[in-house]
């Protein structure tokens, strides 16, 4: 019994700051002594050293891990995976704002929920002397000590009439909880790798061959009847798609302004398959269409004007129809656009 486990009870804030200064006196370090007591007491009243501040840098900790993450998901992540947005911008604003704001909310009162465990010293891994008395008002005072200075600690104790003299061997305080630790420290590293899986596909470090339904659907939807072929000769240009009897001409002339909004238009609706060139070049989704024309403009050449606004109209195969995207004016755009490729 090398170390001995002293607790005495005192009934006044006054008294216990005494006999903490004796203690001291005695040759105690700080760091062995231990005051409990049932109301928070400021560290300095017993002439000690504050408790280390962990809530303060934690929540913002949290709060700075919460708008790294934000920045990653909001201006990373589209720098990371480009898709042609026409003329929007990448990185739009309320949308940013509110994943800025949700993921810095989140994350800060995550870091004030660690800062709060550590400022409670969590986790305490010993033993603790205690008595059911400092809950209904008295001050605990622990302290462990050599043998030789112990006893006189306790004369200490004695001289200022403390309620009740706990002893025990210090051999009985080791450290226990270790394995507990490393067990929840191992159920928390396994949750977050689990967590982490899924970015590994959704950011294509792992790749799968998930069922695309876009890729997988042929455009016919069960509810178009049977396509009918344009007539010989027709030409749609405004409301009702097929017009018959029309001459096979394009009726947008392709000016400047046309072929400005067709570029634009065909940077939203087609370059995510066919590139922005029609080259395939940078087309996110086409890469999973082997079959789309490696140059959409040779391709186009062998086709009528007709004929490519109803391959944008109806789709083709798999590609979809873009009818519901086009008004036929600019769809007329586009054709004009796609003309212009071949230049
Ligand atoms: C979802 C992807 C996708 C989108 C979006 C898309 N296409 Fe296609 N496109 C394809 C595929 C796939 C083919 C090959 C079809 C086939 O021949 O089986 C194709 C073929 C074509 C052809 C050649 C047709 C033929 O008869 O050989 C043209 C022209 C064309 N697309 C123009 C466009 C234009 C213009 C747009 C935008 C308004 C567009 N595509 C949007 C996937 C797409």
């Amino acid at each position: 019994m090398a170390e001995l486990m002293l607790l005495g009870l005192f009934d006044n804030v006054e008294t216990t700051a005494d006999v903490l200064d004796e203690v001291r006196e005695l040759g105690v370090r700080d760091e062995q002594i231990t005051v409990m007591s049932h109301v928070p007491y400021a560290a300095r009243i017993f002439g000690r050293k504050p408790a280390r501040l962990w809530f303060l840098p934690f929540t913002l900790g949290g709060a700075a891990v919460g708008a790294l993450l934000a920045f990653f998901i909001t201006f990373l992540t589209p720098q990371i995976y480009r898709l042609h947005v026409g003329f929007q911008e990448l990185t739009p604003v309320p949308p940013t704002a509110i994943v800025f704001f949700e993921l810095i909310s989140l994350c800060t009162m995550l870091g004030a929920f660690i800062g709060f465990l550590l400022q409670n010293r969590f986790p305490i891994l010993t033993r603790r002397m205690y008595d059911e008395r400092i809950t209904d008002g008295y001050i605990g005072v622990e302290v462990r000590a050599p043998l030789d200075v112990a006893e006189r600690v306790v004369g200490v104790f004695e001289k200022h009439h403390a309620r009740v003299i706990q002893r025990e061997d210090a051999a009985n305080f080791k450290p226990q909880g270790i394995r507990h630790l490393l067990f929840w420290g191992a159920v928390a590293t396994g949750g977050a790798v689990v967590l982490a899986i899924p970015l590994l596909f959704s950011y294509d470090i792992v790749e799968v061959p998930w069922i695309n339904t876009m890729a997988d659907t042929v455009s016919v939807g069960a509810q178009e009847g049977p396509r009918l072929a344009a007539p010989a000769e027709s030409v749609p240009i405004q409301g009702p798609v097929l017009i018959a009897g029309e001459p096979a001409t394009r009726p947008l002339p392709a000016t400047a302004t046309s072929l400005e909004r067709g570029k634009a238009l065909f940077g939203i609706n087609c370059a995510m398959c066919h590139g922005l060139a029609g080259d395939r070049q940078g087309a996110e989704v086409g890469k999973y269409f082997p079959e789309i024309p490696a140059s959409l403009a040779e391709r186009a050449a062998s086709l009528s004007d007709q004929e490519l606004f109803l391959v944008i109209t109806k789709g083709k195969n798999r590609m979809p129809s873009l009818a519901e995207n086009l008004s036929p004016g600019e769809t007329w755009d586009v054709v004009n656009y796609v003309r212009s490729l071949s230049q």
